[in-house]
């Protein structure tokens, strides 16, 4: 009965939606079920973004405030009043999932989430949750807490595992055209957990059940990780040989058929593919398996900023410099192109060790105003504008993320010396050293 009412409500778009965490996965999650006409409660801990939200405004880069503002016109409340989950239909929990000092999962977020939410659950409600995770998540550590909160899964609430796939700064898809995998604790979960989805996701691709979809995401990201660490390794080994790697990446991508291009760089960044393989390693041990690719290609990855450092040394020796004392120029700070984003940021474990062999840092990123507070690291710097002056007055200038608004025309005729991280400049350029 519980679930044909709620299944009614979803379809007809009665429903009132709950996202819970509005970061980079929930808030365009929240916009999306907004804009098909959804009424939408956000749940965020931190009351200083449901304050800017609340506003109309936005504090991610790339999620326009125009999308939020609509939103709050039609509707979206943002609170950080957890009781208010009594009035949704449906929880959406997209809270962080990332790895604790000994890199072993952190289900912290998600665990305080789910406790935080027990006394206000009710019958008739769908639970999803899309932080990626091990498989065995939500059987083992959601469902149980349902359950001994007296609520029967599959008859008084449902729950779902529905991973999210984003891909900050890609134009080229958005919420509702990427295809979403969602998984149910029983059948009647998944039946529920298809209509929560269906009426904002164009295609939705069910799964026998909840740890078929933890895994699914798991396969995807590991996929990358995987396939970086290849080319990175490449990367070293054509480097060696005097090949560029980009040439040959390029012309591999020709071919029609079997091959996947895959880009190397200064290291891994980003809050999903450094870290979420590491759930899987962690779960298969308790299975007595070992994920060898996963920990090859997390070593390889996880060296490369070195790599590029005996780089940058090599080529200001070549000019008869040490790295102590010389000043250098970061340009693009965010861990990938086009964004805002510093997470895990390789550009930063750069910026860190070079700093500690002496250099005298800077750095230059249009989508990064001044350097953020982060966990790992601090540094008092604000971006630098990039001019003809400036540029001519860094020893060498080390080109990490090569966002889209950098006019690299003005870098390669101004700057004394580049270290190309990304293969931005083609062929063989007077002081362009490609790492
Ligand atoms: N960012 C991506 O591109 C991406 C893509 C796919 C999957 N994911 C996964 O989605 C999940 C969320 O990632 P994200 O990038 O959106 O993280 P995020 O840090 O941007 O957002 C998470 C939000 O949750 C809030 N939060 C934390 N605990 C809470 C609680 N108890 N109640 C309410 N709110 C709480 C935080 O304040 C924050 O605003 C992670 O598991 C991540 O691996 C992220």
């Amino acid at each position: 009965m519980h679930k044909d009412t709620l299944l009614k409500r979803l379809n007809d778009k009665t429903a009132v939606i709950g996202i819970v965490g509005l970061g980079y996965v929930g808030l365009p999650l929240s916009l999306r079920y907004s804009e098909v006409g959804y009424k939408v409660v956000g749940f965020d801990i931190d009351q200083s973004k449901v304050d800017i939200l609340k506003q109309g405004q936005t504090y991610i880069e790339h999620i326009g405030s125009e999308g939020i503002a609509r939103a709050i016109k039609d509707g979206f409340e943002p609170t950080a009043d957890l009781s208010r989950a009594r009035d949704v239909d449906a929880l959406i929990l997209c809270v962080p999932t990332p790895l604790n000092k000994y890199r072993e999962p952190d289900l912290s977020f998600v665990l305080n989430t789910v406790d935080a939410l027990l006394p206000h659950l009710r019958t008739g409600q769908v639970m999803s949750l899309e932080s990626t995770t091990y498989p065995g998540t939500t059987e083992e550590e959601l469902r149980p807490r349902i359950e001994k909160a007296g609520l029967t899964v599959g008859e008084d609430v449902f729950l779902v595992f529905s991973p999210e796939r984003e891909d900050p700064g890609n134009a080229k898809f958005t919420t509702h055209t990427i295809p979403k995998v969602c998984g149910g604790s029983t059948p009647s979960c998944l039946e529920v957990g298809l209509a929560l989805y269906g009426q904002v996701i164009n295609t939705v691709v069910p799964v026998s059940s909840t740890q078929a979809a933890e895994l699914t995401k798991l396969l995807e990201n590991i996929h990358r990780a995987v396939n970086i660490g290849l080319v990175n390794e490449m990367k070293i080994i054509a480097d060696r040989m005097g090949i560029d790697i980009h040439e040959v990446i390029r012309a591999a991508a020709t071919k029609p058929f079997g091959f996947v291009p895959y880009y190397p760089g200064p290291g891994l960044g980003g809050h999903c593919i450094p870290i979420d393989p590491f759930y899987l390693t962690w779960k298969a041990r308790e299975y007595g398996l070992h994920t060898r690719f996963i920990e090859l290609a997390g070593e390889i990855n996880s060296t490369m900023p070195e790599w590029v450092v005996e780089k940058i040394a090599d080529a200001l020796n070549e000019r008869e410099k040490p790295i102590r004392g010389s000043k250098i120029l970061v340009l693009g700070i965010a861990y990938k192109k086009n964004v805002d984003d510093m997470r895990e940021s390789p550009s930063v474990e750069l910026m860190s060790i070079l700093q500690a062999k002496g250099a005298e840092i800077a750095y230059s990123d249009p989508h990064v105003p001044s350097f953020p507070k982060m966990r790992r690291y601090s540094f008092d710097l604000e971006s630098v504008e990039l001019t003809p002056e400036t540029l001519a007055g860094y020893d060498l200038v080390l080109l990490a993320t090569d966002h889209d608004r950098f006019d690299y025309d003005t870098i390669e005729k101004h700057a004394k010396l580049i270290v190309d991280t990304r293969g931005h400049y083609l062929g063989v350029r007077s002081n362009v050293v490609k790492a």
